[in-house]
């Protein structure tokens, strides 16, 4: 297998608002990421990915950009970006942007341009067209709810918006735009960034006949998804920007690419592909999923668990690689979701951890998650802040009367501001991550969760990760070696084996609040074992048959 250093790095994401406020003004800023430098270091990792710190408006945070060779002013300027840049290359740490290039905000000078007139220069940086029948040009939905067009009467032509009104699609079939944005890649590249984790990247092209989408039971609109993702152009655009930018330079490249299986996600990362080093895939996050898509919330299985994680390890083995995940800023808390956040928080975390980190692929920390952070449940709909959430519940409760408390229920569980509450860095008021008002209220729960008291117990969710990330350094075959799955069909039970040469890891993981019995299958055989890391205290027991307990997590290795 080639070697590469983006193969061996584990990954923490930073968003910036939520991380760590410096001067009081309740939004977290680039000066404050600089004053944690030391914390990051201390955990281990090698990248940070830094979502949106570019000028916006901040209709959706910072994911709707303006200008993107400046910052937005809530973060600080360009003089803190350069000093956190150096400062996290002093300490071996690298830096991978955010690159939202399918959109731009509607505040950007090409928008503003776009929108004057149907000659103006601009006016094809942006997707326009015409009113079919005096209604939108095709049925489609936005993510954010609504149509995914916005008549202007100025022009009186519609423009594309698969996100929120304010984030215009920008239209990748013409080659000045996409002349643009590589010249605006190639600056943040020179300056000396890392690389970049490309936003929806498989949106860029789109279906350039503009056909109406399948009205689901019980929708509004039409879902226009098979005419946006993966589109016809998606790759040739990929290998330009590859040719153009990043091939050269010593890079990483991560794209957000939902709707994709590994077939198509290797179309994308395959080695000889020369498009991106790895994909976001969203299968195992759309567990749960059901009529109301991801705000149904259902009971998942963890048989449907292991066979989507093993179909994307298997799936890309030899040709392409995995990215590990089980939080974003768009997720919800993974030990509210997969583990247990109350009785059993650390243990459910840590194992968590395990299940995942010793998987094949590059691991992804969102912040928080190494301290165990959980979900959150405020009180009214006053209190959130994240406008997929908003005009999803505009839209049930005051325009179609669903019920309050039932929608409430969808949004506690998988809202995006459960992952959205500031960093809890100590007990002292606003969880110590601003003096000022912070702009989303904190999780109640910072005094008993936080880093400060992670930091000084050792068998806290913080020094187990940072021994996950310590033990992947430190063994190739962590990094290297082969997936499989055993134990298939058991309901309670994640085990997996790693193999490299002769030496073999096993990985058992209890996904339940009850005691489980594991069996090694005859077929796995040792000549010396030893026990990795575990989230109990372990015996040398006899590992052929024994009880786990609720959550236990362990990690052997094995010599022939
Ligand atoms: C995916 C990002 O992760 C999400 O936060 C954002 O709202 C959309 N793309 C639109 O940029």
């Amino acid at each position: 297998m080639n070697k590469k250093w983006w193969k061996e790095s584990v990954v923490y994401q930073i968003y910036p608002r939520s991380f760590n406020d410096s001067n009081g003004d309740g939004i977290g800023d680039l000066r404050g990421i600089i004053e944690k430098l030391d914390y990051l270091k201390e955990l281990g990792i090698d990248v940070i990915w830094l979502s949106p710190v570019y000028k916006s408006p901040n209709d959706d945070n910072g994911y709707d950009i303006s200008d993107y060779q400046n910052i937005m002013d809530e973060f600080g300027s360009m003089e803190d970006f350069d000093e956190m840049l150096s400062e996290a290359h002093k300490r071996g740490m690298k830096i991978m942007m955010d690159l939202v290039v399918n959109h731009s905000s509607d505040e950007h000078k090409w928008f503003v341009e776009s929108k004057k007139s149907r000659d103006n220069k601009y006016r094809d940086y942006y997707i326009w067209k015409p009113g079919k029948d005096g209604k939108e040009p095709t049925n489609w939905e936005s993510f954010f709810s609504g149509s995914t067009w916005k008549y202007d009467k100025n022009t009186d032509e519609y423009y594309l918006h698969l996100f929120s009104k304010k984030q215009p699609d920008l239209n990748w079939e013409n080659p000045k735009l996409r002349r643009a944005v590589y010249d605006m890649m190639d600056w943040w590249l020179s300056k000396g960034v890392d690389g970049f984790r490309m936003d929806v990247i498989n949106f860029i092209s789109k279906d350039q006949a503009y056909l109406d989408g399948e009205v689901h039971k019980g929708k509004k609109y039409g879902d226009g998804a098979k005419y946006c993702m993966n589109g016809p152009r998606v790759h040739e655009f990929l290998q330009e920007m590859n040719r153009e930018v990043l091939s050269k330079y010593d890079i990483m490249t991560v794209g957000e690419t939902p709707g994709v299986n590994p077939e198509i996600a290797k179309k994308y990362v395959g080695e000889n592909r020369n498009e991106l080093n790895m994909v976001f895939q969203f299968e195992h996050m759309d567990l749960g999923s059901g009529p109301n898509g991801k705000w149904s919330d259902l009971p998942w299985k963890l048989t449907e668990l292991k066979a989507i994680m093993s179909k994307w390890q298997k799936g890309l083995e030899g040709d392409g690689w995995n990215s590990l995940y089980w939080n974003n800023h768009d997720q919800p808390r993974v030990v509210s979701r997969f583990g247990n956040d109350k009785e059993y928080r650390v243990k459910s975390a840590k194992m968590l951890a395990t299940c995942l980190h010793m998987m094949q692929g590059t691991p992804y920390i969102y912040q928080g998650e190494e301290i165990g952070m959980t979900n959150v449940a405020f009180d009214s709909i006053e209190e959130y802040k994240d406008i997929e959430t908003l005009n999803m519940y505009n839209e049930a409760v005051n325009e179609q009367g669903k019920d309050h408390e039932e929608v409430m229920k969808g949004i506690y569980g998988r809202g995006r501001d459960n992952a959205r509450t500031p960093v809890q860095w100590d007990d002292s008021e606003n969880a110590g991550f601003t003096t000022g008002k912070p702009w989303i209220n904190v999780n109640s729960n910072y005094k008993e969760i936080n880093c400060k008291k992670a930091l000084e117990d050792k068998n806290s969710i913080f020094h187990y990760y940072k021994k996950l990330i310590d033990i992947r350094k430190n063994n190739d075959i962590v990094v290297y070696g082969r997936y499989d799955l055993i134990l298939d069909d058991h309901e309670k039970i994640y085990a997996y084996t790693r193999t490299l040469e002769d030496e073999k890891l096993l990985v058992i993981c209890n996904f339940s609040e009850q005691t489980s019995e594991f069996k090694l299958p005859e077929d796995i055989t040792y000549n010396s074992k030893k026990l990795v890391i575990s989230n109990y205290e372990v015996d040398d027991c006899n590992i052929e048959e024994f009880t786990l307990k609720p959550y236990e997590a362990r990690v052997y290795n094995f010599k022939k």
